[in-house]
């Protein structure tokens, strides 16, 4: 029942504190109300009489009545008195208050939440400190000055930021975009959604790098895409496995995520043709192509001859900035754009259009291309330096691609438990991720994939002594070794005698396949060991024809996996070969006597190596 509005006499203390006075005073009367002070139906003071007892601002009074009637706990009545609210009592006695404070630090803060790392190794982050701080400031307040928007028409198109890409891609890409086509989301993940129901890709193939960019994949999945994993080597993904049935096929040919090749010129002019011909989508995920290191810039997939029609352009201002912004673009072929537009609008995915804002000014202001240029500078160095303190310190790794993006990978000798080495490496303080989380079956290659972008050059000898120090410990000298000597190497090598069918005559046969296969593979591997008797295993083998296959340091993987006699030609095939188990001597004789061949009167590799050595 209501009861008799009353003006009351209120014992109201402020309590000290350092909130804000109208949280304060609201504060006081809840408390009020709490203790039975102050009851439903209640008639509050004035805020001027009130204001003049507290010895405080009218204003905060006023904000702070306010905030109690946005809360429920008051309601303004006839003859513009204000009356407590009936259950205002029973709300207050429960604890509940009208504002949010800002949360204190407990002394137990911290203690459930994860231990950062001492070094963090971790790919996918840019160093967003490197952004200059009043210039993302400006670029915040000039957003902030745009009239408050009420939410209709779309952010995917913010014609300022639309137009400040266009020009960015063009000068750094080379991609050619009319501003309207560019498509805004808030994320690569969404980008793949949208194109995915677009290209009606639910329950169809499409080919999807092996290893490749696990949250790419997963967007692909659960927009209803049936993933075939397809294998990538040092020149990225491998056309050869492409299949008539593919839909689509994903791919990151600046910077392969995460083994780092870069999609070699010819291979981008093959992707291209094959999607014509099978009129399949390509999906060229362009997320870290702003940086690259001593290396020319290879043309986006988009901006090559045929490439608008067949190739949906993604990029990202995670890397070049940071992934809080979430911001990406995408650019679809014609025939797709509008059901791109569809999509996202079905899936009421966008932007912030302040942000948006944001991003516009800091690229026109020419901010971004200054960022780009000094982040460029400070990830060449951090890269060379981690480059340099693991081939000091852990030279059995093999180290690969380096050429572009923010991350590296270190190659582990085969039949490393990575998990176990990643584990022992996070007690240690450092966080990496391993190759096995980006693949969905398990590869033989082994590795560490270490993203540079967070870790100063005075950290890199310290992070990279660790890794040797933990994977020395994890192998007890087994599983990361020196190179082998060309002494060693011979003594695994036995003649191979007379012709035999389909090989070359003579040469020499390792008589341990598998064993061998992994100390070999170190024995070429240039990364381990800088000496010339490996640099001239590698001559000898590129001089014999071999250069694609052995690449990488891979030699054993261009044999194939013929149980047959392997002549070179059938070595060449590109299949994937890492079923190292059925390697033959017979396909150890090819290569050996190729080599031979190639270094003109060398028998085998060591011999090749050692007469160039000498
Ligand atoms: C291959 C790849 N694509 C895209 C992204 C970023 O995408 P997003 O824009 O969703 O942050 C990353 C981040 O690590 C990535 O590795």
């Amino acid at each position: 029942m209501t009861r008799h509005a009353r003006p009351v006499e209120l014992p109201l203390k402020l309590a000290p504190s350092d909130a804000p006075l109208r949280h304060r005073v609201a504060d006081a009367l809840i408390e009020l109300l709490r203790t039975g002070h102050l009851r439903p139906g209640d008639t509050l003071p004035a805020t001027r009489a009130l204001a003049a007892e507290l010895a405080i601002s009218r204003n905060a009074v006023m904000a702070a009545y306010d905030e109690l009637a946005a809360a429920g706990f008051i309601h303004a009545a006839a003859g513009s008195s204000t009356i407590v609210s009936p259950g205002a009592d029973l709300a207050a006695r429960a604890g509940i208050s009208s504002h949010i404070s800002p949360p204190q630090p407990t002394r137990d803060a911290g203690r459930d939440s994860p231990r950062e790392p001492r070094w963090n190794l971790r790919p996918g982050y840019p160093d967003s400190g490197l952004i200059e701080a009043s210039h993302w400031r400006t670029a915040w307040r000039s957003a902030a000055q745009q009239p408050v928007t009420n939410g209709l028409g779309s952010s995917r198109q913010h014609r300022p930021l639309q137009e400040a890409l266009a020009a960015h891609l063009r000068r750094t890409r080379g991609v050619a975009a009319d501003p309207t086509d560019i498509i805004l989301v808030p994320g690569v993940s969404a980008a793949l959604r949208a194109l995915a129901a677009a290209a009606q890709l639910a329950g169809r193939q499409v080919a999807f790098e092996q290893p490749g960019y696990p949250e790419g994949r997963r967007a692909l999945v659960y927009a209803g895409a049936v993933i075939r994993p397809v294998p990538v080597d040092d020149e990225g993904l491998d056309l050869a496995e492409l299949a008539p049935g593919d839909a689509a096929v994903y791919t990151t040919p600046a910077h392969q995520y995460p083994l780092g090749a870069r999609l070699s010129a010819s291979r981008r002019a093959g992707l291209i043709r094959w999607a014509r011909q099978a009129q399949a989508l390509v999906i060229e995920d362009d997320y870290d192509g702003e940086f690259r290191y001593d290396v020319r810039g290879l043309p986006a997939l988009h901006s090559m001859p045929g490439g608008p029609d067949v190739v949906a352009y993604v990029g990202t201002a995670s890397k070049i900035l940071s992934p809080g912004l979430r911001i990406a673009w995408l650019i679809a072929p014609p025939g797709l754009r509008q059901a791109v537009r569809q999509a996202l609008v079905f899936t009421d995915e966008a932007i912030s259009a302040t942000a948006g804002h944001a991003l516009a000014h800091f690229i026109t202001s020419g901010h971004l291309a200054r960022h780009l240029a000094r982040a460029a500078r400070t990830y060449a160095a951090r890269r060379r330096a981690l480059i340099a303190g693991l081939r000091d310190t852990a030279p059995a790794l093999r180290i690969s691609g380096v050429d572009a993006g923010l991350h590296l990978i270190a190659g582990l000798p085969r039949g490393t438990d990575e998990t176990a080495l990643q584990q022992r490496l996070d007690h240690a303080g450092l966080a990496v991720d391993v190759l096995d989380q980006y693949t969905t079956t398990p590869l033989a290659r082994r590795a560490l994939v270490c993203g540079y972008a967070l870790l100063p050059e005075t950290q890199a000898a310290p992070a990279a002594a660790v890794i040797a120090a933990e994977c020395s410990a994890l192998g007890r000298g087994s599983t990361i070794r020196r190179p082998h000597t060309a002494a060693q190497a011979r003594a695994r090598l036995r003649p191979a005698g007379a012709a035999r069918p389909g090989g070359p005559g003579g040469g020499w046969v390792l008589d341990r396949t598998i064993s061998v296969v992994a100390s070999s593979t170190r024995f070429w591997n240039p990364i381990e060991s800088p000496t010339s008797r490996v640099r001239a295993a590698r001559v000898a083998i590129s001089a014999s024809g071999w250069r694609s296959v052995v690449s990488g340091g891979e030699t054993h993987c261009a044999m194939g996996t013929s149980s047959k006699p392997t002549t070179l030609r059938s070595c060449g095939t590109r299949r994937p070969c890492c079923r190292a188990a059925s390697y033959t001597p017979i396909a150890w004789t090819s290569l050996a006597s190729k080599i031979a061949v190639g270094r003109s009167g060398s028998r085998n590799i060591a011999d090749a190596a050692v007469s160039a050595d000498s």
